[in-house]
């Protein structure tokens, strides 16, 4: 129904015409029909404008016809037309019963001076009110019959709204010619629903709406100059949110997709902010089109909540439809490139999910999504399968690409079990819909009994340091079979074709006896007693200091447990550290004190390493078959390493409280090579046979390089920059120029200059498998880690979670091809040299070693 200010301003228009035009309103046929009462739009406007000196302009009048017929006060008599300065007819609505040939009663004298006291005051009103009503009657007309002065009054009209502020003035332009109006009558009427497909990109110019999801009901209202509905169309995504009317009479400006694609989409805003409550939940941004022209995804995320990136990420990066599964970029072989150039979305979120959303949050999250159903009164089945089928590619790709810790994570192994019940359960329900679905939990189930058999087998052994506190077997099983069993993780790396999702799975297999292992080291006290403990990997240092100051009867009070250096340094640790034997530095031990007497503690005598070389055995072995076990060797822990210990090594090793063992091992590897290499040259008394060494381990580095074992080839040349070898004159002396010239070229290569530009150039160059120099990675992490905050104003800075994905990601890269080596031709201590890699004795006391190496080559007078 009209307004009272609308009712009345037709009663008193009508009275008017009565009196004064009784005839422009009578019966006229229309289309061979009687139509009572009509007035012709032409002659309307013609009287409207003569009624009063205020009235400027025919389209005046024909606006504020309009603004009575918008409420309803006239309408067209086929209801089929705005109103038009045209031959077209029109009635009262309180000639709405008419029937013709009876004519209207005249108004009473009073009734007529009522009319024209009226009159002055109401046309003021129709005029206020005739621009809007007239920009709408436009909007309302389709494009194709806009006038050029149509679409200028459009576009003065865009110029004032917010939405659209980022845009140039050419796109308004063209939006001007397509954009239409769209009202609405009633509060509670949808807009649209969550899930649907997106048709249309809205602008709110009257009234509001409510933003309602399922599972969690109204997070967000919308008002006046807000726009929404741009999401799905931008991402070619669902729906991500009902629409809602708030109150009666709204009023939205609507581009349709086509419309959109052509003209918007390439320009929009660079910032997108979804609020809920009141407050950012997330935050995306524009990716420029040209530099990733590959991606359809024209929007990437820079913050959120983790709750709400997960509800985008499955809603815009995992397809819900029938027949999608396994269509996922999971399959593609993920080379530097397409690094680059693809969405990373999901992939960024799987590998740092544990930094922002924990365990039992992520799963809680993924079985409310899965649940839908049971949440919202939404009774669309296919919304409710879609729901379910994203949560099940999820998790697929989820436990594909991280694996062992998944499984190995109480909350989340708990999860895919109800997961698979559920699934189960409702593939009842829902039958075929979700039978690709059914299939990929099948293989996440094999994939999970497949974990837990190769953790009972290897639960059994154990993982002991011995005395001198180098792991004697990584994998769990002694020395000796070790090396069959590695040898086995490196065949089935043969087995992948080099795939990426499968280097995960080796470095798995490789890394799940460890976690279910224990360890077996000693804690001393200050005078050199000891006790010898076992316990689980996961195990940290305040339960440590307990149990050893249990053994050795010492009272708890004031202990700390501490690594003592070689050198004599103390490093106290903190009371939640994971397993910190295995982070022990090369000849540190653990050492249980009194607070106050740290001071007097004194590393034990074995802590100083060897007093003699291994020159005689070095001599004997070929260089290069002593790279290539070295590099085998390296290759196997490097393989053994999963990517989120990383993570782990750089939040600190009391943030997540998970074993980071594999990570230890390789980077205490890097130390011990490099420290092998000085140590033995510090260590060779005869300058001949010293110089003779100096050659081996240059050559050494070289078949490292050439091999792509980047981590020992710069372990060994820091190794020969260290001053206690560089300070040996005579020693330098000796070498060809063809070895210094080797040397020089080497020295290039490590130079940290501009963050390792060399090396970073040299590496970009290679086709995996790659060894590369891991500090460098393990610094670029941290660097991340320290330069960017975690959280913005209570969002996670996805940001920085994307950058720590990268350097994960170079990782797997690395090991995305099997190593194929060549074995030497004709090896002659094979075994021999392969123990002689594995337990190689060093000092790594610089004091000492500047000592020795002063006694070899005193300095010149
Ligand atoms: P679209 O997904 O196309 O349709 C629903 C729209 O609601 C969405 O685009 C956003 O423009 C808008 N919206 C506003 N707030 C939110 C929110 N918190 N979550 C999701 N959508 C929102």
């Amino acid at each position: 129904a009209p307004s009272e200010r609308v009712s009345e301003a037709a009663w008193v228009l009508r009275s008017l015409l009565l009196v004064r035009a009784p005839h422009l309103l009578k019966d006229r046929r229309h289309h061979g029909l009687q139509q009572p009462r009509c007035g012709v739009g032409a002659e309307l406007t013609e009287w409207l404008l003569s009624l009063s000196s205020t009235v400027h302009s025919r389209s005046q009048a024909a606006s504020m016809w309009q603004a009575l017929l918008e409420e309803g006060a006239i309408y067209h008599v086929t209801g089929e037309q705005p109103f038009r300065d045209k031959y077209l007819f029109y009635r009262f609505l309180t000639d709405a019963s008419a029937v013709p040939g009876v004519t209207p009663s005249a108004p009473s004298q009073c009734e007529r001076r009522d009319a024209d006291e009226r009159l002055t005051p109401i046309l003021a009103f129709l005029q206020q009110r005739a621009p809007d009503a007239m920009l709408r009657m436009i909007l309302r007309r389709p494009s194709h019959e806009r006038t050029i002065e149509d679409q200028e009054l459009i576009y003065e009209e865009l110029l004032h709204l917010k939405a659209l502020s980022h845009l140039s003035n050419s796109v308004k332009r063209e939006l001007a010619s397509i954009i239409k109006f769209e009202s609405h009558a009633n509060e509670g009427t949808t807009l649209f629903q969550q899930g649907t497909e997106g048709k249309s990109w809205y602008i709110i110019l009257k009234g509001s709406v409510n933003v309602a999801i399922h599972g969690k009901g109204v997070v967000n209202t919308l008002h006046e100059g807000d726009d929404f509905g741009k999401l799905a169309l931008v991402n070619d995504a669902p729906r991500a949110a009902t629409i809602i009317l708030r109150e009666d009479n709204c009023h939205f400006l609507r581009v349709d997709k086509g419309d959109f694609n052509r003209i918007m989409r390439d320009v929009e805003a660079n910032t997108v902010r979804l609020k809920e409550h009141g407050q950012d939940v997330l935050v995306l941004e524009k990716i420029s089109s040209n530099a990733h022209s590959h991606s359809h995804y024209k929007y990437t995320v820079m913050s959120g909540t983790p709750q709400k990136m997960l509800e985008h990420l499955l809603e815009t990066r995992l397809d819900g439809r029938r027949g999608s599964a396994g269509a996922e970029m999971a399959n593609l072989p993920l080379r530097r490139c397409d690094i680059a150039t693809t969405d990373l979305f999901l992939d960024d979120f799987l590998f740092t999910h544990i930094v922002f959303m924990p365990y039992p949050h992520l799963t809680q999250e993924l079985l409310r999504h899965y649940r839908m159903d049971s949440q919202s009164n939404s009774q669309d089945q296919e919304f409710v399968v879609a729901c379910k089928r994203r949560v099940i590619h999820f998790v697929h790709r989820w436990v594909m690409t991280i694996k062992s810790p998944v499984f190995n994570n109480t909350a989340s192994n708990q999860f895919l079990q109800t997961l698979q019940e559920e699934v189960a359960k409702d593939v009842e329900v829902y039958g075929v819909a979700l039978r690709d679905e059914a299939t990929l939990m099948l293989s996440v189930a094999e994939a999970l009994e497949r974990y837990e058999r190769d953790c009972s087998t290897a639960g059994i052994s154990k993982w002991k340091l011995p005395t001198s506190g180098r792991p004697i077997s990584l994998f769990g099983v002694p020395a000796t079979e070790d090396s069959v069993h590695t040898h086995r993780a490196m065949r089935a790396i043969d087995d992948s074709k080099g795939q990426p999702g499968m280097c995960s799975e080796v470095s798995s297999q490789s890394h799940n006896p460890l976690m279910c292992s224990s360890v077996i080291f000693r804690v001393y006290c200050a005078d050199h007693t000891y006790c010898t403990l076992r316990f689980s990997l996961q195990t940290t240092s305040d339960i440590i200091k307990r149990s050893a100051a249990d053994k050795l009867g010492l009272r708890q009070e004031n202990m700390l447990l501490v690594e003592l250096k070689s050198s004599g340094e103390v490093l106290p640790l903190r009371e939640k550290e994971v397993c910190p034997p295995t982070g022990l530095s090369l000849n540190g031990r653990l050492f249980i004190s009194n607070k106050d007497h740290l001071d007097a503690l004194m590393p034990l005598p074995e802590q100083e390493g060897p007093t003699e070389g291994t020159i005689n055995q070095l001599e004997m072995y070929s260089t290069r078959e002593l790279a290539y076990h070295i590099t085998m060797r390296d290759w196997d822990l490097f393989g053994a390493i999963h990517e989120y210990e990383f993570l782990y090594q750089v939040f600190g090793r009391d943030h997540f409280g998970e074993v980071m063992c594999n990570l230890d091992v390789f980077l205490r590897r890097f130390n011990e090579i490099q420290y092998w290499v000085v140590s033995e040259i510090c260590l060779t008394n005869t300058l001949s046979k010293r110089a003779q060494l100096l050659r081996k381990f240059i050559k050494l580095a070289a078949y490292c390089r050439e091999q792509q074992n980047l981590n020992a080839f710069f372990a060994i040349v820091i190794g020969l920059s260290n001053v206690a070898i560089s300070r040996l004159t005579q020693t330098w002396e000796r070498l060809s120029s063809r070895f210094r010239k080797m040397y020089t070229e080497f020295e290039i290569l490590i130079d940290p200059s501009k963050n390792h530009r060399s090396y970073r150039m040299y590496v970009a160059k290679l086709q995996p498998p790659i060894l590369p120099f891991t500090p460098l990675l393990m610094k670029d992490m941290t660097f991340t880690h320290e330069g960017n905050r975690t959280s913005l104003d209570g969002l996670i800075n996805f940001e920085k979670m994307h950058m720590l994905a990268q350097t994960l990601r170079t990782i797997r890269y690395c090991r995305s091809r099997p190593l194929g080596l060549e074995v030497p031709q004709v090896p002659k201590n094979e075994t021999e040299i392969r123990e002689y890699v594995r337990n190689l004795q060093v000092v790594d006391n610089q004091r000492r070693l500047l000592a020795l190496s002063q006694r070899l080559e005193p300095k010149r007078p």
